[in-house]
């Protein structure tokens, strides 16, 4: 399995949990290779890192090189984005989240599909913003939605390999407002990584879904 974005937070516990489940696991990020030492601590020995800009056509030419087929490809960068308001947002850093997040795993799932097994499958990831309006997040908002099209345009075109994404609400830590918000949703708290890593396992083993999102927020999307 290859997941690119695993070096930290969710990603790392999709790594993790594959792991567990016997999975051979390549890692890749920009800072995967430094943190080998560091990653195959947390997630175990015998694990792959590699350095990659998901935005460079070249790191990413590479990486794959030395990837053979693969089974399964998970996808979780998450690019810096401030929170502001769509008036006051500085529209070059919107650029290149949109940079790195949408158009990087376009890149990524076009240069990885021919090393894909028939039966293989990719995971991407939105977030509940890409459903839920939140002022100040309007970069985010469209960068999930726009994964969640991508998503079902690809699982039609891509078939037999399947296409999914999941989407997490709220995952810890969190400052202490949005934990304080987090008691008003259905679940009464924020997720922990583990928690929405499941979710990405459920879906590469799961060979009758594909083009489909799904939603790992604890009800907050509802409230
Ligand atoms: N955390 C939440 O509450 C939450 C909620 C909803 C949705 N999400 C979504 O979940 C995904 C993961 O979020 P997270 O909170 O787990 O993020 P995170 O802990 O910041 O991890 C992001 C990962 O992306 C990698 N990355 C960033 N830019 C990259 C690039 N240009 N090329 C390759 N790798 C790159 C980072 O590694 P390097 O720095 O080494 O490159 C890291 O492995 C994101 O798409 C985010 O929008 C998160």
């Amino acid at each position: 399995m290859l997941v690119v974005g695993g070096s930290s937070g969710l990603g790392l516990a999709v790594c993790r949990l594959a792991y567990g489940l016997g999975a051979e696991v390549i890692i890749a990020s920009r800072s995967a290779l430094d943190k080998h030492e560091e990653l195959t601590a947390t997630v175990g020995p015998g694990i792959e890192t590699i350095s990659l800009d998901v935005t460079s056509e070249k790191d990413v030419e590479s990486a794959l090189e030395r990837v053979g087929t693969i089974d399964h490809l998970a996808v979780a960068t998450r690019p810096p984005l401030t929170p502001s308001l769509f008036l006051q947002a500085d529209l070059g850093q919107a650029r290149q989240a949109f940079e790195t997040k949408f158009w990087g795993q376009c890149q990524l799932i076009r240069m990885a599909h021919g090393r894909l097994a028939p039966d293989g499958s990719i995971v991407l990831t939105s977030g509940i913003a890409g459903e839920r309006i939140y002022a100040g997040n309007f970069a985010m908002s469209v960068i999930n939605s726009a994964t969640e099209t991508l998503c079902r345009a690809l699982a039609v075109e891509l078939a037999p390999i399947r296409i999914n994404a999941v989407s997490p609400g709220f995952i810890a830590p969190k400052p202490p407002d949005v934990e304080a918000r987090a008691r008003r949703f259905p679940a009464g708290r924020v997720a922990s990584a583990e928690e929405v890593a499941e979710a990405y396992i459920h879906l590469m083993e799961s060979p009758y879904v594909t083009g489909t999102t799904l939603v790992v927020d604890g009800g907050a999307r509802l409230v």
